[in-house]
Parts: structure tokens; sequence; C-alpha cells
């Protein structure tokens, strides 16, 4: 087990790729303390396939957006587990929407949660890493940050943010020992996918050239690879996990 003895921090791990992330962390050895907003049935659940592990875990209901209330939740896990040696900054949204169409609610709800989010969550557990002289840091763009898509200025500028907020914090931190890498996944089997309409599904299809959609596990899979030794030298990077869709 890669991660044994590790303590491991995901947002938004409820369903989707936050899921699989959290059971792939368990998996390879790590307690792992969760988010979730509302899906309280759904996050029970994945707590208890944790506990069936054989691990620590702690499903929290808590919002990103709100920066005081993700101090409180950080003072919490870490009362509870004691320290955090990786964060995964993966709770996300999107409001699609052509940008002639977009509310003001639009824009603000998915850069409050993807980006804001990213800024609350990590800021709530950065001292504790630096105090442990270690840590690895790990947030989710997408491909959609890369490339734009249409319908989803919101998103992609949030996810292009995911970016360059990633590559900043990896040069501040590197000298406490602080790995912080980001994983751009492109069109992946969740929820998220099915508010896509499906004519707009099928020309996303078409550009993957691996002829389909991701897995959670499959992305899952690069975020526990980043968070294990085997990534020691890597910072700053970005990883996608896209079917190599978004190859230039
Ligand atoms: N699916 C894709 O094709 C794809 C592609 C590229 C990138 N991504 C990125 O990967 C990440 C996960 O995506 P997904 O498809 O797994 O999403 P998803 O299935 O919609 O799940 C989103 C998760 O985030 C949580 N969440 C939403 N708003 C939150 C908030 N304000 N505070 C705390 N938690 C919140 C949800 O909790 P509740 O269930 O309680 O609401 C849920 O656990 C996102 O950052 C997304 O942008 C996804």
């Amino acid at each position: 087990m890669r991660l044994e003895g590790k303590v491991a921090v995901v947002t938004g791990g409820s369903r989707g790729i936050g899921r699989a992330v959290v059971l792939g962390l368990a998996r390879e050895g790590a307690d792992v303390a969760f988010t979730y907003l509302k899906g309280r049935e759904a996050a029970d659940e994945v707590a208890r396939l944790v506990s069936a592990e054989g691990r620590r875990c702690m499903a929290v209901q808590a919002d990103c957006r709100s920066a005081d209330e993700m101090q409180g939740v950080a003072r919490n896990i870490l009362g509870s587990l004691g320290r955090v040696d990786i964060l995964v900054n993966n709770a996300g949204v999107t409001r699609d929407r052509l940008l002639v169409m977009m509310s003001p609610e639009d824009w603000s709800d998915v850069i409050a949660t993807n980006l804001t989010g990213l800024f609350n969550v990590t800021r709530a557990f950065l001292r504790q890493m630096i105090r442990q002289q270690g840590g690895r840091i790990i947030n989710l763009s997408s491909t959609s940050g890369l490339m734009g898509l249409q319908g989803q200025t919101n998103y992609s500028a949030s996810k292009a943010g995911v970016i360059g907020f990633t590559r900043a914090l990896a040069k501040e931190v590197a000298r406490f020992g602080i790995t912080v890498n980001a994983v751009a996944p492109g069109a992946i089997e969740t929820e998220m996918l099915q508010a896509v309409p499906p004519a707009q599904l099928e020309a996303l299809k078409k550009m993957v050239p691996l002829g389909r959609f991701g897995k959670p596990e499959e992305v899952a899979e690069a975020v526990v690879f980043l968070a294990s030794d085997a990534a020691a030298y890597i910072t700053g990077h970005l990883l996608v996990v896209d079917g190599g869709a978004a190859m230039y």
C-alpha cells in the first residue's frame, strides 16, 4: 500500500470523481476525511465503504464557498485525525450557458465554488502542512480550462484559474516540502456529464481519440499517483486524463 499512515482530505467526496478518489486513497492505506454539500446519504455510503477498508473516515457537510466554514472544518478534521498529508481540492460545479444568456449568479456560483473554494480550503489546511514540513496538494482542473468549451465561459475561466493557482502555490511552498499539482480530466462519466445535452455529448465523444468517456476511477488513479512517494519530484504539473482529447 502506497499511502499507509497518511491522512487525506478530499472536498466533494460523496459522488463522482471525489468518491472514487476517497475510495482509491483509502484502498492505498490512507485515513480519509471528506466534505460534501447536500448528499448526506451518498456521503454516509462512502464513509461506510472506507471504514470497511479498515481506515478512519470522517464525512463532513461543508460548503467550500465559505471561508469561515472551511476554517472550522479544518479545525474539526485536524482535531480528530491529527494531521493532513494529502489535500485533494475536488469539489466543483457547472452552470453551462452561452455567455449572452448567462446570469451573474451562473458566473459567481461557479467561480465561488471552483476557484474561491480552492482558496478557502487550501488556506485552511496549508499552515498544518507547513508545520509538518511536507504534504501533497492535488487540484481538479479540467481540459475545459485548457481548450475552452462553448457554453462554459464561467467554468473554463475557473478551471484555467485552478492551473495558475496550482503553479503559483507550487513555487511558494516547495521550500516546505509540499508539492502542488493539478489533474485535468476530459469528459468523465459522472452526474456532471449528465447535464450536457445529448447532441453535445456525441460531439464531445468524437473528439476523444480513445473513443470513449473516462471513468471516475481512471482520474482517481492519477490523483493517487500524485499523492504517492512515486511523485515526490513532481510539482506544478498538470496531468491530463482525457483519452487524448486535448492533444495538440
Ligand atoms: N465529470 C467530468 O467530466 C469532469 C471533467 C473535468 C473536470 N471535472 C472536475 O472534477 C471535479 C469532480 O467532478 P464530478 O464530475 O465528480 O462532479 P459531481 O459528480 O457533480 O460531484 C461534485 C461533488 O462536489 C460536491 N460539491 C459541490 N458543490 C460543493 C460546495 N459548494 N462545497 C462542497 N462540496 C461541493 C458535491 O457534493 P453534493 O453531492 O453533496 O452536492 C459532490 O460531492 C470537479 O472539480 C469538476 O469540475 C469533472
